[in-house]
């Protein structure tokens, strides 16, 4: 079973994802978690230079292809690294952002695309989707407030400006509405134990019926 948590920065995910890994170990399932980009060595690398503020100062502005290039050179290493081998294990793998976070990101916040997007995860990632995927849209505005609380620690993603933010949460939204059957959308500011609850009442309703 491949789930896999987005949403915009500051919505709470990676709590979420956290939650949902304990629930899943005291149900007696193997779990494999990973982030994306990330969770591999190679993914680090590439997290460091594109995701921390530090990166454009090591190497220079980084073109928008070049960044959804990376994104799914990442990808490419994680499913072969990691989520191929764990699902053939049999494991539950809970992925912390995965294509939908390219589609919103650089589809939408960067304008590439949502079709370039798509043809490169068909390509790359040979096509592998999620038996689920839990996108947490809370109010627009708090979710940034938290996101740029991060003192200090704002990623370059984080740095940019509300209309990006805007297109991204625009191409969520129309990912979950082309893709109701696997995209489990949870809106508004629940608390995080009524979006733990929702969420494993989504699980329970779409993967073990
Ligand atoms: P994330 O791990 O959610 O950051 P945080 O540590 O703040 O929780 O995600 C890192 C950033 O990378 C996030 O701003 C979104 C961005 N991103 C993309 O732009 N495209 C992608 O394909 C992925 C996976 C992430």
């Amino acid at each position: 079973m491949f789930i896999t948590f987005e949403g915009l920065d500051g919505s709470g995910k990676t709590t979420q994802l956290r939650l949902l890994h304990k629930w899943l170990l005291e149900q007696g399932h193997t779990v494999t978690t990973l982030r994306q980009p990330g969770g591999t060595k190679l993914g680090e690398g590439i997290r460091e230079l594109i995701v921390s503020n530090k990166g454009e100062a090591a190497v220079g502005r980084i073109d928008s292809y070049t960044e959804l290039a990376l994104m799914f050179a990442d990808r490419a290493q994680s499913i072969a690294e990691i989520i191929r081998p764990a699902l053939d294990r049999g494991d539950v793998v809970l992925c912390d952002r995965y294509t939908d976070s390219s589609e919103a990101y650089q589809g939408g916040g960067r304008q590439l695309g949502s079709e370039t997007i798509l043809g490169l995860h068909r390509l790359i990632c040979g096509n592998l989707q999620p038996d689920l995927t839990i996108l947490l849209l809370p109010d627009f505005d708090a979710s940034l407030t938290r996101a740029r609380r991060r003192d200090g620690d704002e990623s370059r993603f984080e740095q940019e400006h509300n209309d990006f933010f805007h297109r991204v949460w625009d191409t969520y939204r129309a990912i979950a509405t082309r893709e109701p059957h696997r995209v489990a959308l949870i809106e508004g500011n629940a608390s995080i134990e009524d979006v733990h609850v929702r969420i494993r009442q989504e699980m329970a309703s779409r993967l073990f019926t």
